[in-house]
């Protein structure tokens, strides 16, 4: 009895947390034509809800930069599912396609998963107590033109509009509308020649969870990868002996050492068979992915391609993420150079990119860690490792680099969303408790408790 009400309760309570705690925060995202507005990503570590103070602070730089025109699109409401809860596995990248790839062109950017709404939606009051602008409210679309005097700083606030209706094919479209809309809005600027910085949040959070947060696919499958393709060899696999235990794949593995000799891998790993891996190793916490090459070209005798990955468990989350955590190049008998990665998926996942090395502009960069790194120039292409829960010898699912949020911040949303189910099945755990009915009297005769209630 007692037991189906803590049941109960539970599923109760979880369902009344998502309805009335899940929805406190927006997403903000900021983008600048300008290069190194901000350094790092501030305020996305685990869990974190960016507060209004926060929120302030992020924003300082926006006010010191030469350009100091400000777009701000507001979107009646948003969730942060909005941005993938329409995404396909074939590569559809949901609705909000023409906002990714401006952001990913963009000279720097910030996405805050996690904003106090209500600091959000005082984001337009803000801004406009921030500085001598002229405003620009608009709310009619499409926009033909519009007269701003280039030497002010303007302010544009551009009111979407409302994504309405809750069902979500309608949503979908709704959202995708917007999108078309800031990107039309962005292109007239751009042909207007103003320099922007542009905001896209929501006054409001989503009253509904538009659908369920918990599974999530993005990026796409190796098969689609080398169909598409014109090359087309089949990944490297590595067995534990009886299981296969890493899988590694990319179309173009180069490495420029000392600027000028370059090193092409990919026949040798993918074609020809002419590595060794014997050294790779893997159990169900670490896997390496050892790649020895002999005499790749002249003057390299040998040559080892290291990839250290980890499987860890992180009690935030509730779940396994698998990390490379650090790559290394090992020539001849000099010292390793040691670059740091930070390329993460859920356990169960693949992990993809299109471009990773250590160019900045890769989707996911290698950063040198010692003075040897810096002699070296790496560049993958198509690149997908996968180091734990192989099933069937083939690649899983594979989580992107490109894809909207970074497993990062995937990472600090669920962690919230656990710390709080945890927090609210708590609390109304402790609410359950009452008192005694009945005190033992030491005067009067012992009290009785009946064993079969
Ligand atoms: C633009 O603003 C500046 C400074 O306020 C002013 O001097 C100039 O006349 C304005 N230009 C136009 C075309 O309104
Ligand atoms: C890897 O394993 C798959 C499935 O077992 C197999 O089809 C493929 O030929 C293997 N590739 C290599 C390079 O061993
Ligand atoms: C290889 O890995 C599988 C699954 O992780 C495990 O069951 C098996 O015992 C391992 N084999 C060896 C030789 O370590
Ligand atoms: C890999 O890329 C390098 C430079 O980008 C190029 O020279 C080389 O031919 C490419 N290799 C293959 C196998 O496509
Ligand atoms: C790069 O330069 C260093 C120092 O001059 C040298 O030791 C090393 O062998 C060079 N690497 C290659 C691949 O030639
Ligand atoms: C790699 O091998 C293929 C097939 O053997 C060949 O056509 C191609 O030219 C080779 N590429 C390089 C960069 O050696
Ligand atoms: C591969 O490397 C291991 C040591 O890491 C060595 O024992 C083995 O002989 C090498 N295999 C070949 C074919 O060179
Ligand atoms: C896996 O391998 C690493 C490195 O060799 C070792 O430190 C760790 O204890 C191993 N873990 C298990 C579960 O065997
Ligand atoms: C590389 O990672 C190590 C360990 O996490 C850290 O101490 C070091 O500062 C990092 N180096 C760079 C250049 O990021």
């Amino acid at each position: 009895m007692r037991m189906w009400k803590a049941i109960f309760i539970c599923v109760f309570g979880t369902t009344l947390w998502k309805v009335s705690c899940a929805v406190e925060q927006i997403p903000l995202l900021i983008w600048s034509l300008e290069s190194s507005v901000w350094q790092h990503q501030a305020y996305t570590y685990e869990g974190h809800i960016t507060t209004e103070d926060e929120l302030k602070d992020v924003l300082q730089p926006l006010f010191k930069q030469n350009n100091r025109n400000i777009v701000l699109f507001l979107q009646d409401q948003l969730i942060l599912e909005d941005f993938i809860s329409y995404a396909t596995h074939e590569g559809n990248a949901g609705p909000f396609q023409n906002l990714q790839k401006e952001i990913e062109s963009s000279a720097s950017h910030l996405i805050l998963p996690a904003v106090n709404w209500r600091a959000a939606a005082k984001l337009p009051q803000y801004l406009q107590e921030e500085a001598e602008w002229q405003i620009f409210n608009v709310e009619q679309f499409p926009v033909k033109t519009f007269e701003a005097n280039l030497t002010k700083p303007s302010l544009f606030i551009i009111k979407l509009p409302a994504t309405g209706s809750i069902a979500p094919v309608l949503n979908a479209d709704a959202l995708a509308k917007n999108d078309h809309i800031m990107k039309d809005f962005i292109s007239l600027l751009q042909a207007s020649g103003i320099q922007y910085t542009a905001m896209f949040t929501a006054s409001q959070p989503s009253v509904m969870l538009r659908s369920s947060l918990m599974t999530y696919h993005t990026g796409r499958q190796l098969m689609a990868v080398s169909s598409s393709d014109s090359v087309s060899f089949p990944p490297l696999n590595i067995t534990n002996g009886t299981n296969t235990c890493i899988i590694f794949y990319a179309t173009n593995l180069t490495l420029t050492a000392n600027r000028s000799i370059q090193i092409d891998l990919t026949n040798f790993t993918f074609v020809a068979n002419m590595v060794n891996y014997s050294a790779s190793m893997c159990n169900e916490s670490n896997a390496v992915l050892s790649l020895n090459y002999a005499n790749p070209t002249s003057g390299i005798n040998n040559l080892e391609l290291r990839f250290l990955m980890s499987n860890n468990f992180y009690s935030g989350s509730a779940r396994n993420w698998f990390t490379v955590d650090s790559f290394q190049i090992l020539q001849d008998s000099l010292n390793a150079a040691v670059f740091n990665v930070s390329m993460s998926a859920p356990a169960e996942y693949s992990y993809s990119c299109q471009m990773v090395g250590t160019n900045i502009n890769y989707g996911s960069q290698f950063v040198p860690a010692n003075a040897q790194a810096n002699a070296w120039i790496i560049s993958f292409t198509d690149f997908q490792i996968q180091g734990f829960n192989i099933e069937g010898g083939l690649f899983s699912y594979a989580s992107d680099c490109s894809s909207f949020f970074s497993p990062y911040i995937w990472m600090a949303v669920v962690t919230s969303f656990v710390l709080l189910c945890i927090l609210a099945y708590g609390m109304l755990m402790i609410m359950q408790l009452t008192t005694n009915e009945r005190f033992d009297d030491p005067k009067g005769p012992a009290l009785s408790v009946p064993q079969n209630e």
